[in-house]
């Protein structure tokens, strides 16, 4: 009893930082695209997302409140393992799936067959107008004519009337996912390497670029890589560097590819195991997940091409329970694409599923749990905490199209910081507490003074948003500024409660919390 007393009133420990934050733009400071957090939907139950006599509204709700805070829609890539495993038949009007049947791992699995007709790519006009889409179409199977019958079916979508009127763009198609792969899950042979995959996709892709009427002037163009791992240097194994050794951009579809994708996930749940949130959310990890594709990126600037994370979340198989669905992981996701951002990842696509615990967005209803395949009451759509990130990162980038960042020099391995810059003017700051408060511990907190040298703001003052989590390990009752967007319809609710304060003053932190720093 006393003990239990002393603990629930000992102070919590109280923590200092200086961190300097430069008033002008440096060099160094990334262009952000507004898209920075965009999606990547797993193609079997594509049906779900857009809905096939209607549109999905909750889906398509919680799209535009992230286009209503920078003026564009998160990109949205449509494939992933499913786009390996999809034949198309014109006998068909939206898919047919075959699913495995659901575990305690994996309560809802991937289709193993699926098939296709054209609803299924036509649906795409549900979508907010102005989506831009990438779509995968199939290399694993070996068969020509899935990949060219899709092709010409996505083509005659992203062509129809109800489709263009709302300028919803075809802007990159993908030919194959994790090719890397194909010998370890059984597409391929022992021999399957780069040197017989360049070819392989030449090919493909050849045929799939003649089927949609590609050249350098259409505005649809195509992906590179889109492996599972890098070699990153290695010239034998996959990576960028190892298909651009092998001439694949002087090949005539190769001279489409605008676009390289890597693919990553920060650890596998793919045959259950314990996942520790505080692991995810370290600080040091996300750097190292994220870093190790410098010669990748470096690579592929030196090439004029783009480079993006065209899938990735934050444990593979569908996220790990208790660690992928909780505000800890809206942290992890929050400085992970901020992070990415600083190495020139230019969009990062988080991979959502039906019913997956990682989702950022679940949209339709849930009729078992997603931890552990249990029957549960039905569920309806909802977002979950890691959705948080995207709101977040859309107020730190805010809707001017030219915002910049750097990350700020934080002396500590918990806490992370950014600045954002508006006419290369300091606008704004994000700092982020990564350590995992859970019940039973003290919460600390860290004070921070805001240096600015020989900086002076228009306005002394700023204000304060935060990201309220009670535990890490929650999975839902997140409020930002006071605001939930864990609503039945998937708009925001509540008044937005922000403080203001003297820079001078500084701000506190505390664990697990994220806070927008806007300067006035
Ligand atoms: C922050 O800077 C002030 C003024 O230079 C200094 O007194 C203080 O010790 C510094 N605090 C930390 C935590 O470095
Ligand atoms: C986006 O903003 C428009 C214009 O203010 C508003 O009509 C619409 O309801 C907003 N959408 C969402 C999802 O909040
Ligand atoms: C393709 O993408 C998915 C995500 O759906 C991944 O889990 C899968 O293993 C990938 N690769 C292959 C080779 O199937
Ligand atoms: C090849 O793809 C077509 C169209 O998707 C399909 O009808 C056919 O069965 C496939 N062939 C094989 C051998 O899988
Ligand atoms: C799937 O479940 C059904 C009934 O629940 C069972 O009959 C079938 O054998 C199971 N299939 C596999 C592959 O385990
Ligand atoms: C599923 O697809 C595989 C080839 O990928 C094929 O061998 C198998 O027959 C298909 N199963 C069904 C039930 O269509
Ligand atoms: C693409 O492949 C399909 C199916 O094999 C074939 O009918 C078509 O002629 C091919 N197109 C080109 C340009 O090679
Ligand atoms: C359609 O989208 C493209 C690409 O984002 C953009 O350049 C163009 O201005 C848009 N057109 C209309 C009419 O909105
Ligand atoms: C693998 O398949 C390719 C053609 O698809 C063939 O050339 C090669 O000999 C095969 N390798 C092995 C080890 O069977
Ligand atoms: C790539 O790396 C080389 C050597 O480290 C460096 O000189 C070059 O500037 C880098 N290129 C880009 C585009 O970052
Ligand atoms: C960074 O923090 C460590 C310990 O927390 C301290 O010893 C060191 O002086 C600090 N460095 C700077 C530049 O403030
Ligand atoms: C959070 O973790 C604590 C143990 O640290 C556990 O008792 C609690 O049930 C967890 N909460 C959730 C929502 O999983």
């Amino acid at each position: 009893m006393k003990l239990a007393l002393y603990s629930a009133l000992a102070a919590p420990a109280v923590y200092a930082l200086n961190v300097s934050l430069p008033y002008t733009a440096p060099p160094t400071a990334a262009l952000l695209s507004p898209a920075l957090v965009s999606f990547s939907i797993e193609q079997d139950r594509w049906v779900d997302w857009a809905g096939t006599e209607a549109p999905n509204d909750f889906f398509n709700t919680v799209l535009e409140n992230i286009q209503n805070i920078t003026g564009q829609l998160p990109w949205i890539r449509i494939g992933a393992d499913s786009e390996d495993h999809t034949d198309f038949s014109y006998n068909l009007e939206y898919e047919e799936d075959i699913f495995p049947n659901s575990t305690a791992v994996t309560p809802y699995p991937e289709a193993t067959n699926i098939t296709v007709g054209q609803g299924f790519y036509d649906i795409i006009s549900h979508l907010p107008a102005g989506t831009h889409v990438h779509w995968g179409v199939n290399l694993r199977q070996a068969n020509l004519t899935a990949a060219y019958l899709e092709t010409l079916a996505l083509v005659k979508a992203f062509q129809s009337s109800a489709v263009t009127e709302k300028n919803i763009t075809l802007d990159l198609i993908e030919v194959g996912n994790e090719s890397d792969l194909y010998y370890s899950n059984g597409g391929r042979n022992s021999s399957w390497s780069i040197f017989e995959y360049v070819p392989q996709w030449i090919e493909f892709a050849s045929n799939v670029s003649s089927a949609a009427g590609l050249s350098s002037s259409s505005y649809t163009k195509l992906i590179g890589g889109a492996f599972a791992g890098s070699a990153h240097n290695n010239l034998s194994g996959f990576s960028p560097q190892a298909i651009y050794n092998l001439g694949i951009l002087e090949s005539e579809p190769g001279s489409l590819i605008t676009t390289i994708s890597q693919h990553q996930y920060s650890g596998s749940f793919c045959t259950g195991g314990g996942a520790v949130l505080q692991d995810l959310m370290t600080k040091e990890y996300i750097r190292g997940n994220i870093s190790v594709f410098a010669p990748d990126i470096n690579a592929t600037f030196e090439n004029g091409l783009e480079y993006i994370l065209g899938e990735t979340n934050s444990m593979s198989c569908h996220g790990a329970p208790d660690v992928s669905n909780t505000a800890g992981a809206a942290l992890w996701a929050l400085d992970y694409s901020l992070y990415a951002s600083q190495v020139g990842i230019k969009r990062l696509h988080f991979h959502e599923g039906i019913g997956y615990k990682y989702n950022f967005i679940q949209p339709v209803t849930l009729n078992y749990s997603i931890l552990d395949g249990s029957p549960i009451t039905p569920l309806a759509p909802h977002v979950q905490p890691p959705y948080y990130a995207a709101i977040i990162a859309a107020e730190a980038i805010g809707p001017s199209g030219t915002t910049q960042a750097i990350e700020l020099n934080v002396n500590a391995t918990d806490t992370s910081g950014y600045a954002f810059f508006e006419g290369q003017q300091l606008s704004r700051a994000i700092f982020i507490n990564t350590v995992a408060y859970l019940p039973g511990a003290n919460r600390s907190n860290t004070h921070i003074d805001l240096v600015i040298p020989g900086g002076y703001l228009a306005s002394s003052q700023m204000t304060i948003k935060r990201l309220n989590i009670g535990y890490a390990n929650d999975t839902s009752g997140l409020t930002w500024g006071g605001q939930s967007y864990e609503t039945p319809d998937g708009s925001v609710s509540g008044q937005e409660t922000v403080e203001t304060v003297n820079v001078s003053d500084g701000l506190d932190i505390q664990e697990t919390e994220a806070v927008l720093v806007q300067f006035l």
